[in-house]
């Protein structure tokens, strides 16, 4: 198998993730999930941290806080990410993780577009906003945190907006991404797709 980078983008809950932990694992690539670089520096800063200090000092150790899924570290990981310093301070962890010998896919909102623009395989996935806080809402709720669908929703539009109308990086697909629709699509369906396409470029 040729070792290559996998950028996979969308909006919160499209099921990137999935679609990018299943890809990784299949051609026995590592696997970035890129949102969390930002909800570990919301965590700090929800604690009056500052945030470029935050992201500067960011840890591996950080990653592993169990409260980074938390709705308000998500809330506030969308406002951390608007400010320039912040996500240049995250630049060059990722592209180094990108580049790595063994091949590498990145989920994000900016993996096709600023961080990896080289990647030879680019995907957007995406799903209605109701769908995607539906998906959100049951994983939540599984895992035990008290949340409404109502609640979900909200954070999900708010997010998209956030996301989509900041100066820096915004949310949106590269010309060359393929976009993945799993509004109606059974997630073993993406990740069949994502497979093929990396399976062409070999
Ligand atoms: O993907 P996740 O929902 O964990 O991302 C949390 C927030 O981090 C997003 O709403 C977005 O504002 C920000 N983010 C980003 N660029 C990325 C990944 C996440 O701005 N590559």
């Amino acid at each position: 198998i040729r070792a290559l980078t996998v950028a996979i983008d969308g909006p919160a809950a499209a099921g990137k993730g999935t679609v990018a932990k299943a890809v990784a694992a299949h051609f026995g690539f590592a696997h970035l999930d890129t949102g969390l670089l930002y909800r570990a520096v919301a965590a700090k800063t929800l604690t009056g941290m500052d945030p470029e200090t935050a992201a500067r000092g960011l840890a591996p150790a950080d990653l592993e806080d169990p409260t980074l899924r938390n709705p308000d570290v998500a809330q506030e990981a969308s406002k951390v990410a608007v400010i320039p310093a912040v996500r240049a301070a995250l630049v060059r962890f990722q592209r180094s993780f990108a580049t790595r010998a063994g091949g590498a896919v990145l989920d994000g909102r900016d993996i096709g577009t600023v961080i990896c623009p080289d990647a030879p395989v680019k995907l957007f996935v995406t799903a209605s906003p109701e769908v995607r806080a539906q998906r959100r809402f049951a994983e939540l709720t599984g895992k035990g945190i008290e949340v409404t669908y109502e609640s979900v929703l909200e954070d999900v539009h708010q997010r998209d907006l956030r996301d989509m109308s900041r100066d820096q990086a915004p949310l949106k697909p590269a010309d060359d991404a393929k976009q993945i629709d799993t509004t109606e699509m059974a997630i073993e369906d993406a990740i069949a797709a994502a497979v093929a396409l990396v399976e062409a470029k070999q």
